[in-house]
């Protein structure tokens, strides 16, 4: 199982979130067409998306001061999906790809959870206890 423990922010929106993106990479083993293949690219790449911008919600809702940084670092990651998921589709599957396409995007999301969701959620856990009036989510304890 990709998810552990280490990953999880105490921000129970943005774990769900996180583990469901990781789940979606580790299930994406095991179709037999180029078709389904694509399908699961194109389906982890919305959901990530979506998952981004709640959460971008949620930096601006709480004012979060890195709040722009994190929403480049959001783009970024989607860009690198994106350039990886399009090499995929144009070279033609391989398990090599697949397996290259796997390793980056679970790399990267780890890298980005441990790094950027880590400071948010601890911005996040710091401003809802000094009782910040502009953040009307309540964090999971
Ligand atoms: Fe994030």
């Amino acid at each position: 199982m990709l998810w552990n423990r280490s990953y999880e922010t105490g921000v129970e929106e943005i774990d769900k979130q996180n583990l469901d993106l990781l789940s979606r990479l580790e299930a994406m083993t095991g179709p037999d067409t180029d078709m389904a293949r694509f399908e699961q690219l194109e389906n982890f790449e919305k959901a990530a998306m979506e998952y981004f911008e709640r959460e971008q919600a949620m930096h601006y809702d709480c004012r979060y001061s890195d709040a722009d940084i994190h929403r480049y670092a959001h783009a970024g990651y989607l860009k690198h999906l994106r350039r990886i998921g399009c090499d995929y589709v144009d070279r033609g599957e391989t398990l090599a790809h697949e397996m290259f396409f796997r390793k980056n995007a679970v790399e990267s999301l780890k890298k980005h959870i441990l790094n950027q969701d880590m400071s948010f959620a601890e911005f996040y856990k710091n401003a809802v206890d000094v009782e910040i009036e502009t953040c009307d989510h309540t964090p999971a304890r």
